[in-house]
């Protein structure tokens, strides 16, 4: 069992990472949670899976309802978010109620955000499934939905109370969803352990150290930036050309944050900011977990880029890793862009 604690100005929460935790989890909440309601929110794919385990796990302690709804982003909308909150009063919720968000990211953005707005705010336990949810989206309290076209338009900050990670969930996991999931913990790697990023050259199994390790990474910048408005950002090496080809080219996220990442060191080594060595060894451990190094020269993204959201008042912040487990943002104008690069 590993456990790590999230401390922010107005409010704290404890992250526990335990194998096998899904069948023992009545005792961590109920050292959060006073009243006996409990409401899960989760997706059909983790319904079949866990949902009668988390229920069989509370029920001695807890009077639990549930809602279910299909797996996937596009459930992550205005209507199923509706849905939800219907089916929520329905089943007469109230503000000191508590919400249990079990399964992978979209679970957890999607009940984040009906806890931040239902009542004006009710407390939530995360559960994550998925790795990206347990070693990224769980924790930092960015909650919401996409609308209009646009991913995550519609939100708000809420912390869990607290979030209960069972690394046995993964052995569930296809694939192609743990590898997305990997690209995320790569980064996490990159930019703020080299430790971490070293031990995956021998592909490990993804156990509780190796998710606390990735969990670490996430809290230090949360803890100094609960709001994204500076060192936050720099979860978002790989994610500027990332962002640039995973629709373009129909990769899952965490894909095209790994070629994101190559493009970005290049982009670096070019600007003398970063170490030679860091694209060898991250290609490598990439591969290793078969996903796509493809080789998109930087140099053609740069003007779509410079046009992104992150283009503030004509400079946009890069992120690049001066070393292996280092970040640094990097202010850059279209006119250095110019001279420097093209
Ligand atoms: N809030 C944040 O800080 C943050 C950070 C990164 C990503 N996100 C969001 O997270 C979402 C992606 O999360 P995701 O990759 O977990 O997607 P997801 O929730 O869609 O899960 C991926 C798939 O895996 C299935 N699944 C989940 N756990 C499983 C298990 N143990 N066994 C078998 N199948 C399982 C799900 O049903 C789903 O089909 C995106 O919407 C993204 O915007 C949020
Ligand atoms: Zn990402």
């Amino acid at each position: 069992m590993r456990e790590l604690n999230i401390n922010l100005k107005n409010t704290s929460y404890k992250i526990i990472i335990e194998d096998g935790l899904l069948n023992n989890i009545s005792k961590y909440i109920k050292e959060v949670y006073k009243n006996k309601k409990i409401f899960i929110l989760t997706d059909d794919n983790v319904e079949k899976l866990y949902l009668n385990t988390v229920i069989s796990s509370l029920k001695n302690d807890f009077d639990v309802d549930y809602v279910v709804i299909p797996h996937g982003e596009e459930s992550k909308c205005l209507s199923t978010y509706a849905y939800v909150c219907e089916e929520l009063i329905k089943k007469d919720i109230r503000r000191n109620h508590l919400l249990l968000a079990l399964g992978g990211g979209v679970i957890g953005d999607l009940t984040g955000f009906v806890a931040a707005t239902l009542y004006r705010g009710i407390p939530y336990i995360g559960i994550p499934t998925s790795l990206l949810s347990q070693m990224d989206s769980s924790i930092g309290g960015k909650t919401g939905i996409d609308f209009y076209n646009r991913k995550n338009i519609l939100g708000a900050f809420k912390q869990p109370s607290m979030v209960l990670i069972d690394p046995k969930t993964l052995d569930t996991l296809d694939e192609r969803e743990f590898n997305n999931g990997m690209g995320e913990l790569i980064k996490h790697g990159a930019i703020g352990n080299k430790n971490l990023l070293m031990s995956l050259l021998n592909k490990p199994k993804i156990n509780e150290d190796i998710i606390y390790e990735s969990l670490t990474v996430k809290k230090a910048v949360v803890e100094i930036d609960e709001f994204d408005l500076k060192e936050r950002m720099t979860l978002n090496f790989g994610h500027t050309f990332g962002h640039a080809i995973e629709l373009k080219y129909g990769y899952k996220h965490g894909e095209a944050v790994a070629i994101g990442m190559l493009m970005a060191i290049k982009m670096g080594v070019d600007l003398g900011v970063t170490d030679n060595e860091c694209y060898g060894v991250i290609k490598n451990i990439l591969e290793l977990y078969n996903l796509p190094t493809v080789e998109y020269n930087y140099k053609d993204y740069l003007t779509d880029v410079f046009y992104d959201k992150k283009n503030i008042a004509g400079t946009i912040n890069f992120i690049f890793i001066p070393k292996l487990g280092e970040w640094t943002i990097y202010k850059i104008t279209e006119a250095e862009i110019k001279e420097k690069l093209l």
